[in-house]
C-alpha cells in the first residue's frame, strides 16, 4: 500500500521577477513502512519536496495524496491537525525549547494536542534511543547525538505514521550519523513507521529501502 501519492506537482516560487521552479512536474508514490532517503545538490528541490508532503506548501499544480487524504482538499486548521497527527518532523537544528526538560521537550506536541503519553510507548522510546537517564536533564546538558535522539523521540511520541527528516545528521560527526541514522531506521522498523529522510550523507542513504536523486525540481 502506498502512504504518498504525489501526481505532477510543480511548485515555483516568486522571486522578485523571477520564477524559480523548485519542483517542476514530480511523480512519486511511497509504500507504508518503506524508509526512503532523498538526496541531490543543494537547491534541488528537496526540502521543497518534503515540506509538500507535510502539507507546508501549496502546489502550484498537482496533488499530494497521505494516506489517501487530498492535502489540497484540507483548509489550514484540518491541515494542522493532519500534521499534528500524521506525522513527525525532524529538523535540521533540532529545535528543542532550551527551557524544558528532555521529558517536556519530548511530550510536548502531545500537550498541544491536549493528550497524554502512553507511558508504555515513552518508556520504550528513551530506552531505545539512550535517554532514560537524562529525562530531567536540560538540552543544554547534553552531546549533539543526544539532542537529536530526543528531538526523534519528539518526533515519534505522537505514533505518527509518517515521519520526515530534513538532514537529521547535518553536523555530526561520522559516528553520531552513523548511530542517529540507525536510530531512525529502527524506531521506524520498531513501530512500523514510514520514514522519508533528505541527506546528503551516503552512509545514511545506504541504510534506505530506496535513495530518490532530485535534480532542478525533477526525479533523476
Ligand atoms: N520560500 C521560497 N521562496 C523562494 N524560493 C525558494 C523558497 N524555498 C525554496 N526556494 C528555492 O527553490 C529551490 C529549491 O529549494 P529547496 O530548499 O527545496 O532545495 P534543497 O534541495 O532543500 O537545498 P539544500 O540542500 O540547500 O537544503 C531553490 O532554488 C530555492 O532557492
Ligand atoms: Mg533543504
Amino acid at each position: 500500500m502506498d502512504i504518498v501519492e504525489i501526481r505532477h506537482l510543480k511548485k515555483y516560487f516568486q522571486d522578485g521577477s523571477q520564477v524559480v521552479k523548485a519542483l517542476d512536474g514530480i511523480d512519486l508514490t511511497i509504500e507504508k513502512g518503506k524508509f526512503t532517503a532523498i538526496v541531490g545538490a543543494s537547491g534541488s528541490g528537496k526540502t521543497t519536496l518534503l515540506n509538500s508532503i507535510a502539507g507546508l506548501y501549496e502546489p502550484t499544480e498537482g496533488t499530494v495524496l497521505v494516506d489517501g487524504l487530498d492535502l489540497s482538499k484540507m483548509d489550514e486548521e484540518q491541515l494542522t491537525v493532519f500534521r499534528r497527527r500524521k506525522i513527525g518532523f525532524v529538523f535540521q537544528g533540532y529545535n528543542l525549547v532550551p527551557e524544558l526538560t528532555i521529558r517536556e521537550n519530548i511530550i510536548f506536541p502531545l500537550a498541544l494536542d491536549d493528550s497524554r503519553p502512553d507511558a508504555d510507548y515513552f518508556s520504550r522510546l528513551v530506552q531505545l534511543l539512550g535517554l532514560d537517564d537524562h529525562l530531567d536533564d536540560y538540552p543544554h546538558m547534553l552531546s549533539g547525538g543526544a539532542q537529536q535522539c530526543t528531538a526523534i523521540a519528539r518526533a515519534l511520541i505522537t505514533k505518527p505514521s509518517i515521519v520526515l527528516a530534513d538532514e537529521p545528521t547535518g553536523s555530526f560527526d561520522m559516528k553520531t550519523t552513523q548511530n542517529v541514522a540507525g536510530l531512525l531506521k529502527m524506531t521506524a522498523t520498531t513501530f512500523h513507521q514510514t520514514l522519508v529522510v533528505i541527506t546528503h550523507n551516503l552512509d545514511l542513504a545506504q541504510l534506505a529501502d530506496r535513495v530518490i536523486r532530485l535534480q532542478d525540481g525533477k526525479i533523476l
